[in-house]
């Protein structure tokens, strides 16, 4: 035995012969053993949530309040008139009321909408919502409960009856709501409001305050009217710029490739029908009777039993089976996406670019079964991008700008564990006539639209890479940076071919003043003649360059109409700014 090892022995003899501590038996470990409610799991584990941080975690209840208003008004094919009032009422003490005029809440769910985790209309549908998970509203009631000791008001009508007034908290050992005052309201409201008192955040104007979040929000969502109320009293109004509702995302049934066994077991137990083979035709999309045909002869059970009774290793038969079988693609038909049109007029509205370029691409399958869609946009000069800094000769430069969405509901956080984040890092901007994108005056608008967002954590901020998300997301990418790429090029020619003109005209002014000189003739006839020639010159040049020059997705006469609209916009700037400097000169004198 070498000499180390011998210490090694020495030492955990010592250590065994009761000078050191005992270790514990199984049967005192097991008095420490006790059940956790899934409140209380959160209760603990806030950050889990997206509720972390004096910023993030206010951004993070405005976010769960309007994605569920939007969601409840879409569902019942309301416009969406949607209030955020944020009071401070102390030291990092606030008071956060959302209001909505959406279907409001039965006196039946109320309690267990806001007040009960993982509770919700939503989680077992495969249906294209922003809310997903029937945690987000009883998450933030949970954190006003511990951080003011507080109950969170409601107030909630849905069109029959007397609307209802009502206080909430949870009961984290059992979580449960525990509901008090509940009474009628004599007053006609259609819709629901919720007031709830938070310590421990703070309201600032970042890029990932509320504001900024009601403003993305308002983008993707144009046919909402958003208001927000800052603790200033100051009231933002994002009006809503059209007024088509959009149509109801369908619910959608899994597809075959899709299902885990897990889930197979689960939605057995619940079905109604006698035969597994009729469960399955009933649940999964794409199933029909030469699918069952097929597995009747694969599988080693009966597929008239009784699906409430299909055990665990039968579902994995079928799900092994499903796996080798082939289906159509999933419909994809349930996807609403927001459309070209609109994320244009949002961009334009709101970005003020000098280019826009959109695209929705067709749905795709991700996972096997879960149908997704990208619609991007790329907004281009203007007001697009961010601050930058300022360069020697005082002038704001702008930095990129990404806007992310998820089922069109804002992404402010997590920006680089993102899909959408890792997609656009994917792409060699250069080969789009972006040498240093990062710096560009560029708002890249994604929207990620599915009956099931993979989110990295239940905070939902931002989507995991999945492969076939990813091929998408850097597609749509290339799509619109192709027609980008044609609009800088035209840019950059049409600055390049004026610089040209004033150069030729200089000289040509002193070669007229030359040539009038030796000849006897008039100089600005000769002067004339050269710009002609200048100008033809240029041309020729420029059907040279357009020859050899990759074709773009866009046209010329496309192009050369967004370069109009700009010059045409340039010039009304540039006179208002001259008749604002009149005025201050004017006012100047007068003093
Ligand atoms: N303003 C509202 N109007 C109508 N129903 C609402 C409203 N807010 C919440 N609900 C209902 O309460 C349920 C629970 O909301 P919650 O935010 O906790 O979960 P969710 O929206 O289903 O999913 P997620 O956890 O992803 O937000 C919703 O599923 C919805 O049925
Ligand atoms: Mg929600």
């Amino acid at each position: 035995m070498t000499k180390e090892a011998k210490e090694n022995e020495e030492a955990v003899q010592a250590s065994t012969e009761g000078k050191a501590e005992k270790g514990l038996t199984a049967e005192e470990i097991a008095k420490e053993f006790k059940e956790h409610s899934v409140a209380e799991f959160f209760k603990k584990n806030m950050q889990m949530l997206g509720l972390t941080g004096k910023i993030k975690t206010l951004t993070t209840i405005v976010h769960e309040y309007t994605t569920n208003s939007l969601d409840a008004c879409e569902e019942a094919k309301i416009l969406p008139d949607i209030e955020i009032q944020i009071k401070e009422l102390g030291e990092e003490y606030y008071e956060v009321t959302a209001k909505d005029n959406g279907p409001g809440l039965t006196k039946e769910t109320v309690g267990k909408a806001l007040g009960k985790i993982l509770a919700g209309t939503k989680f077992h549908r495969m249906v294209q919502m922003r809310g997903q998970q029937g945690i987000g509203a009883s998450g933030v009631t949970m954190l006003s409960q511990i951080t003011t000791g507080k109950v969170v008001q409601v107030i909630t009508g849905t069109g029959k009856g007397k609307p209802i007034s009502l206080d909430i908290t949870i009961d984290p050992k059992n979580n449960e709501p525990k509901i008090a005052n509940l009474t009628e309201v004599n007053k006609d409201f259609k819709g629901t409001m919720i007031r709830a008192k938070f310590k421990g955040v703070k309201y600032v104007n970042s890029e990932q305050a509320p504001l900024e979040y009601l403003r993305r929000t308002a983008i993707a969502n144009p046919h909402a009217q958003i208001t927000l109320i800052e603790p200033s009293g100051e009231k933002i109004v994002f009006k809503r710029t059209h007024r088509d509702i959009p149509a109801r995302p369908m619910e959608m049934k899994p597809h075959p490739k899709g299902v885990k066994v897990d889930e197979m077991v689960t939605l057995a137990k619940y079905s109604s029908e006698r035969k597994v083979s009729s469960f399955l035709k009933g649940n999964f999309d794409r199933l029909g009777d030469k699918a069952i045909e097929e597995l009747v002869k694969a599988v080693h059970f009966d597929l008239n039993k009784d699906p409430k009774h299909l055990s665990w290793e039968e579902a994995e038969e079928v799900v092994n089976q499903f796996r080798k079988m082939d289906f159509i693609a999933p419909r994809t038909d349930g996807l609403i996406p927001i459309g070209e049109a609109q994320i244009r007029k949002s961009l334009e509205s709101i970005v003020k670019p000098e280019f826009i370029s959109v695209v929705t691409r067709k749905p795709s399958v991700y996972s096997g079964g879960f149908p997704f869609q990208i619609e991007a946009g790329i907004a281009y000069g203007g007001e697009a991008g961010r601050m930058g800094e300022t360069n020697e000769e005082g002038q704001q430069l702008r930095k990129i700008e990404i806007m992310r969405f998820a089922n069109r509901a804002p992404l402010l956080f997590d920006t680089g564990g993102c899909a959408i984040t890792k997609a656009v890092q994917s792409i060699d901007w250069k080969r789009y006539g972006m040498k240093d994108y990062e710096n560009a005056p560029l708002t890249i608008f994604v929207n990620l639209i599915s009956v099931h967002i993979p989110y990295t954590s239940a905070g939902k901020q931002a989507i995991s890479d999945e492969e076939e998300i990813m091929e998408e997301l850097r597609l749509a990418m290339m799509d619109t940076g192709r027609k980008i790429y044609t609009f800088i090029g035209h840019q950059r020619r049409q600055a390049e071919k004026e610089a040209k003109r004033r150069m030729y005209y200089k000289y040509a002014t002193e070669v007229a003043i030359a040539v009038a000189e030796l000849t006897h003739r008039n100089k600005k006839e000769i002067e004339e003649e050269l710009h002609a020639l200048v100008l033809k010159h240029l041309k020729m040049e420029e059907q040279k360059e357009k020859q050899a020059e990759p074709k773009g997705e866009m046209s010329e006469e496309e192009i050369e109409k967004e370069y109009e609209k700009r010059m045409e916009r340039e010039k009304k700037e540039k006179e208002k700014k001259g008749k604002k400097g009149k005025k201050a000169a004017v006012g100047a004198e007068e003093e």
